[in-house]
């Protein structure tokens, strides 16, 4: 921690584009500049040929950092997330959102773990965390410090996270949101759902009831952070 997003180096920037020499395959790939694993097609196996490398990754960094933030302030409670994957994940999203603070409770894993850096590429140094061995205590100390507590998970009392925000679109600054996430397949604590002030989901359009938690955790906190403008009002 104490570290800047800015000051992780990035591992590979330059790319040169490469084309397999066999008609019949024509695979085309992206390989890291310098590296000898290009001349040889991954597909086919033939040779290949060099296209050009005149392109780097682009990033999506916001150019003035920290006041291109929006949306009200945001921690996270990942109330016993089982996956190492998940949760390494869910701190470099974390970074680009913008969420303050990840509560990590239960048995989730903590950037202590030395294979997390595999997903969340540096993110975990830079993204504040706590561990909380009870995510039921944890959630009770997010409310008594004053973070309006929402669940993100289905049920009678859920509502759609796109609905609540256009709702909640006026709220500014000083504002802040607890979002509590559970485990993969159990979900939420019911005893920390019983402190919520709401439950908000992700409406689900097709055969699974859920998404990857990960991938729940993605579009809320982005939703959460950015908003949502509110439908205009209808003519007259
Ligand atoms: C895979 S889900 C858990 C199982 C889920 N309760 C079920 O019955 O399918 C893991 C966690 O991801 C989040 N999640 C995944 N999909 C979601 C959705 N569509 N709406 C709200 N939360 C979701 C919730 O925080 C949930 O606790």
């Amino acid at each position: 921690m104490g570290l800047r997003a800015a000051d992780i180096v990035r591992a590979v920037s330059r790319f040169q584009t490469r084309l397999c020499t066999n008609a019949a395959c024509g695979l085309r790939f992206p390989v890291a500049a310098g590296s000898p694993l290009g001349a040889q097609c991954p597909h086919c196996g033939a040779a290949t040929g060099f296209v050009d490398d005149s392109y780097s990754t682009s990033e999506a960094r916001e150019p003035d950092g920290e006041s291109a933030r929006a949306g009200v302030a945001l921690e996270v409670l990942l109330d016993n997330i089982r996956s190492l994957r998940n949760v390494g994940s869910m701190f470099r999203t974390a970074d680009g959102a913008g969420v303050q603070r990840l509560h990590l409770g239960g048995f989730t894993p903590t950037p202590e773990h030395p294979r997390m850096a595999k997903t969340s590429l540096g993110a975990e140094r830079v993204v504040p965390w706590t561990a909380h061995r009870d995510g039921v205590a944890a959630a009770a100390a997010l409310r008594e410090r004053g973070l309006r507590l929402w669940a993100l998970e289905g049920g009678p009392r859920s509502r759609s996270l796109f609905d609540v925000v256009q709702e909640t679109w006026s709220w500014g600054q000083g504002e802040a949101i607890a979002l509590v996430l559970g485990h993969e397949v159990s979900g939420v604590d019911p005893r920390i759902v019983d402190q919520c002030e709401r439950v908000v989901r992700l409406p689900m359009h097709g055969v699974k009831g859920s998404l990857n938690v990960s991938v729940a955790f993605a579009v809320a906190v982005y939703v959460l952070r950015h908003g949502l403008a509110p439908p205009p009002p209808p003519r007259a």
